[in-house]
């Protein structure tokens, strides 16, 4: 992708989720300090990876309906950000910091996390709902697309809930807490664009496999100010986790194999070559080669 395209996107996703938010303003009458925190929550920007996938592949598809695929892209960061913000609460997490900022729970109070987490939720359907136009069918499918990314039995609630059992399986509780989401993103992207969206599966899987294995490896071998959030958390709470799982050169393996893959999987389309190059700069922010190096 050019300069100028990944600045379009960039401002579409950053416009998408500026008019989502502005109904939960001081200024539309309700509480100005849930409104805060919800703005604090979604601003300023991580790295808004699933909205990008998102639309990417509904670029590749054509695009036809870019309400449908704006609304989708913002929905699917909504969500995302409520599962950092209750993901840090002192019961699950209890992460001091977040995007290189006091986490939400610190800055406002954990009454308020829990309310403005489950607000972007709500309001992640609510910006779908209201994209409706064109195309209902496409509407219906983008919501239950998003809702198979939180529930049970394989949506992110179920991850965070695989925390809570005696034994959970690495594999199974990372697809879900991480993998559920990218699935969502890549398939709604489809759905936005008038794709088959069951053909972007795979291609959402792998990303999101190879997204928190990196995030496993970053937990151990970066420093806070890389990741604008506490290292080593894993190893202090007992959470599963690929490097302590397989060790350090295992778990880069594992993850540039599911690069590979999924660059592979992505279904013949005008896009095709934009969404690997987006994928293949991704994976070099995301585990730089001197990882292998800083870890020995
Ligand atoms: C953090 O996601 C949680 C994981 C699933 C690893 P990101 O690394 O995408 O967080 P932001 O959105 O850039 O802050
Ligand atoms: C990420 O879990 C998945 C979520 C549901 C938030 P982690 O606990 O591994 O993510 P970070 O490291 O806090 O971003
Ligand atoms: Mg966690
Ligand atoms: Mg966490």
């Amino acid at each position: 992708m050019d300069g100028s395209a990944a600045m379009d996107m960039a401002s579409r996703i950053e416009d998408a989720l500026v008019a989502a938010v502005s109904a939960a303003d001081s200024a539309a009458g309700g509480p100005p300090r849930l409104g805060q925190a919800i703005r604090y929550a979604i601003f300023p920007a991580g790295a808004r990876v699933r909205p990008r996938l998102c639309l990417t592949v509904a670029l590749a598809l054509g695009d036809d309906d870019p309400a449908a695929s704006n609304a989708a892209a913002a929905a699917i960061e909504m969500l995302h950000c409520a599962s950092l913000v209750h993901d840090d609460l002192p019961c699950f997490d209890d992460a001091t910091t977040r995007r290189n900022k006091p986490s939400l729970h610190r800055a406002f109070g954990q009454r308020e996390a829990v309310l403005a987490g489950d607000a972007l939720i709500a309001m992640g359907f609510d910006v779908i709902a209201r994209s409706a136009g064109r195309n209902p069918g496409r509407t219906i499918a983008l919501l239950r697309c998003l809702a198979d990314a939180l529930t049970p039995p394989n949506g992110i609630i179920a991850g965070q809930a695989w925390e809570c059992e005696p034994a959970a399986e690495l594999s199974a509780y990372q697809r879900a807490k991480t993998g559920s989401l990218f699935v969502s993103a890549a398939m709604a992207g489809a759905i936005a664009g008038g794709g088959d969206p069951q053909a972007w599966r795979v291609l959402g899987e792998r990303l999101g496999e190879a997204y928190q294995i990196a995030d496993d490896i970053r937990d151990v071998v970066a420093s806070q100010e890389e990741i604008g959030k506490p290292v080593g958390r894993d190893v202090a709470l007992g959470r599963p986790n690929a490097v302590v799982a397989l060790g350090m050169a295992r778990a880069i393996a594992i993850f540039e194999t599911l690069v590979e893959q999924a660059l592979e999987s992505i279904p013949p389309c005008g896009g095709r070559q934009r969404l690997q190059q987006l994928i293949r700069a991704e994976a070099l922010r995301l585990v730089p080669e001197e990882y292998l190096e800083r870890a020995a």
